[in-house]
Order: C-alpha cells, then sequence, then structure tokens
C-alpha cells in the first residue's frame, strides 16, 4: 500500500471507530422463524445468532428459503411467527417509519442485481442512504467519497451504473451498503453475476472491511469456495438449518 493510501485508510479507519455505535458483543438474534406464502411453508422454525464482526454463509439447493430468510432477518419482510432481535431491540414491535429509521441506520443489502438507480452517478448512489439517514448533503458526500475512494474508485465516483464494469458496479453497490456504517451487511449471492475474477476481488474485499473495521456480513451464496472461507457455514434445506 502506497503512503497516500495508508493516510487515507488511517483517517477512514478513525472515522469509522468514531461512527461506530456498536460494541463486540452486540448481537442480532432469531427465534423460531416461520414464514409461508399461501399453503407453501417456506421457513419451518429458524433459530440464529450473528455476532458483531463474524461473516457467515447461508447455503443450500433453490428454493430451500435463503433468500426469504435474509429479507426476515433483514426486516425487509416480517415472519408469520417468531421474533428477530437485534441486541434487545424486537424489530416486530416497530412502528412502519421506526422500523425505515431503524433499518437505515443498522442493516446494508447488497444484492446479485446491483439495483444502482441508473440516473444517478456512483457518488450519487452512495450518498442516498446517507441522505435518507439526514446527514447533510456535505457531510454525506464527504462519507461516500472516502468509502468510494477506500474502495478503489476513485476514478469513477461521477460514472452512472450504465457506464461501470459489472465488478465496479457491484463495488458501488457494497459503498451504498456501507455508507450509513451498518452493524450488518446482507448479501443476497452478491458475486453471482461476476467472473471468476471479479467474484474473487468482491469476496477479497468483505475480508477486508472486516479486518478493517470489523464488518458484519450474512451472505446467502451458491459458491462453495466463499463458503468456506467465511466463519461460519448455515446450511439450509427445505426451510430448516439442517
Ligand atoms: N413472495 C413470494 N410469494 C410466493 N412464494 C414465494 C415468495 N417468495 C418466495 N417464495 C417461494 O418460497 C420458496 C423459497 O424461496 P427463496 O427465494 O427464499 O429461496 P432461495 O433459497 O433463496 O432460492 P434460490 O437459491 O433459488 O435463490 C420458493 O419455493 C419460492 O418460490
Ligand atoms: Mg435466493
Amino acid at each position: 500500500m502506497n503512503k497516500k493510501k495508508q493516510i487515507k485508510c488511517y483517517y477512514f479507519q478513525l472515522f469509522f471507530i468514531f461512527a461506530n455505535q456498536y460494541p463486540n458483543e452486540y448481537m442480532i438474534s432469531c427465534k423460531n422463524i416461520t414464514k409461508s406464502f399461501g399453503d407453501l411453508t417456506v421457513l419451518k422454525g429458524i433459530d440464529l445468532t450473528i455476532s458483531k464482526g463474524e461473516i457467515v454463509s447461508v447455503v443450500g439447493p433453490s428454493g430451500a428459503g435463503k433468500t426469504t430468510l435474509l429479507q426476515i432477518l433483514g426486516t425487509l419482510d416480517k415472519p408469520d411467527s417468531g421474533e428477530v432481535l437485534y441486541e434487545n431491540i424486537n424489530v416486530s414491535k416497530l412502528k412502519d417509519k421506526e422500523l425505515a429509521a431503524f433499518r437505515n441506520k443498522n442493516i446494508g443489502f447488497v444484492f446479485q442485481f446491483h439495483q444502482l438507480l441508473p440516473e444517478f452517478t456512483a457518488l450519487e448512489n452512495v450518498m442516498i442512504p446517507a441522505l435518507i439517514g439526514n446527514v447533510k448533503q456535505p457531510e454525506a458526500m464527504k462519507q461516500a467519497k472516502e468509502i468510494l475512494d477506500f474502495l478503489g474508485l476513485h476514478d469513477r465516483m461521477e460514472h452512472k451504473p450504465a457506464q461501470l464494469s459489472g465488478g465496479e458496479k457491484q463495488r458501488v453497490a457494497v459503498a451504498r451498503a456501507l455508507v450509513n456504517h451498518p452493524f450488518v451487511i446482507f448479501a443476497d449471492e452478491p458475486s453471482g453475476s461476476l467472473d471468476t475474477q471479479n467474484k474473487e476481488e468482491l469476496h477479497q474485499l468483505f475480508f477486508d472491511l472486516r479486518k478493517e473495521f470489523n464488518q458484519t456480513f450474512v451472505i446467502v451464496t451458491h459458491d462453495e469456495q466463499l463458503a468456506k472461507l467465511t466463519d461460519r457455514i448455515i446450511p439450509m434445506k427445505d426451510g430448516k438449518v439442517i
């Protein structure tokens, strides 16, 4: 790493430490989660805990309920029964507005397809969650620039998604997920649309972010190599953790 990059990394680290409100023992847990769509029971009683700084992978055949579980843990969907706790906050008890604010502050998402807004630049896409979280525009821009810089996207900030490569788009999506310093990033097949080299770079990035900032990740993946690298594999089949 050259000196300039080292200094940048140091400032970014300091910034993260000050902005990071989560103690190391902070934990997400879910208890006896069930979920059905019509007659189809997709989740049949899931219990899990995820600690600060862990990188866990969720694996299993198509239709096992991985995405459904991730959406429920990430508060994008509600279980039929059971509860999701962030430390001692039961998210199902939060009202819609409170939940939206909670999600914006504590949770980041990365999907298989980047889901960046096509009419906005990379920088603007990364700023949006900060602006939604009521961070003032100049500060949101500063934070977004620092993160994009850290992810090696300094020269791509003013590009719109259509002007970025697949790997760059996914890195911008990671930057967007990181901008509010969330407790956890949920990633649903984040490298599913990437070639081998971009895939490996993205996976390395997750581990770099954990090393530098103790960032927590829950990653749904069909990639065995990635799963093997994670701290813990959560294997799912037919709506259960097996
Ligand atoms: N909104 C929905 N309405 C009806 N059925 C749904 C809905 N979402 C998911 N399902 C069904 O629930 C089951 C589990 O879906 P889910 O997306 O969680 O699987 P998955 O493990 O993520 O699979 P994949 O590896 O293919 O992404 C599937 O049979 C799916 O068709
Ligand atoms: Mg899925």
